[in-house]
């Protein structure tokens, strides 16, 4: 199976975790831009979507779904949304499309997370992927010290700049063994606005090529 349709065929049966009425928290990249098309099939069943990146947001406003604020939404019942690496727990690496921040919240905003991907993000520890990193931008050569300290390579995403107006620092060459302390430790260094390891909240479904895994 190719990688996109094992990436189409995640986005489709996600659909299946969308009840009646709702509002569906809605993630960014391309598996995801199936399950948008996919909720496009359904508009007419749902209330609409908060989306976790202006270009989610283009996407669901051209299929005629209204986009919601967080704040007026409240709590969900479901967000879905892609990653880079999936570890055999529902941890993840993600923000490869810098949008890593607004899916966190929206993650923690969400009773449940499925996560859909193809078979290649499947990978037993994290860290091949390198972790994308958020900081403020008068933090980038602080937030890059420390993670040398702690073991990685920062690459600083030179022309990225995320939808919030800050910037983004790839670690290269990091074996997460142990992705909820290293989130944990990350999060307290001044001037990171949050962290692409997604291990204290991770994935509760994990869809991969189209089927639940272990389900
Ligand atoms: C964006 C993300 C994406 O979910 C991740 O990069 C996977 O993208 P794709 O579905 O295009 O492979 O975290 O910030």
């Amino acid at each position: 199976m190719s990688q996109d349709e094992g990436k189409r065929r995640s986005g489709d049966k996600a659909a299946e975790y969308v009840t009646d009425g709702s509002i569906v928290g809605v993630g960014t990249g391309s598996t995801v831009a199936f399950f948008i098309a996919a909720l496009g099939r359904m508009k007419d069943r749902i209330e609409g979507a908060v989306s976790s990146s202006e270009r989610s947001s283009a996407l669901l406003k051209e299929l005629g779904i209204p986009v919601l604020d967080l704040n007026a939404a409240g709590m969900l019942a479901l967000y879905v949304d892609g990653a880079d690496e999936c570890d055999p727990q529902g941890r993840l690496i993600k923000g490869g499309g810098a949008a890593l921040t607004r899916e966190k919240i929206i993650a923690e905003a969400s009773e449940k997370f499925v996560c859909i991907i193809d078979a290649s993000k499947q990978v037993p520890v994290l860290g091949k992927f390198p972790v994308p990193i958020e900081v403020i931008p008068m933090a980038r050569s602080l937030v890059a010290r420390a993670i040398v300290r702690l073991g990685g390579q920062p690459v600083w995403r030179d022309g990225v700049v995320t939808d919030n107006g800050n910037w983004i620092l790839d670690v290269h060459n990091w074996q997460v063994t142990d992705p909820v302390g290293l989130e944990r430790e990350l999060n307290q260094v001044p001037g990171v606005v949050s962290v692409g390891l997604f291990a204290r909240r991770g994935a509760d479904v994990v869809v991969v090529d189209g089927v639940v895994r272990g389900g």
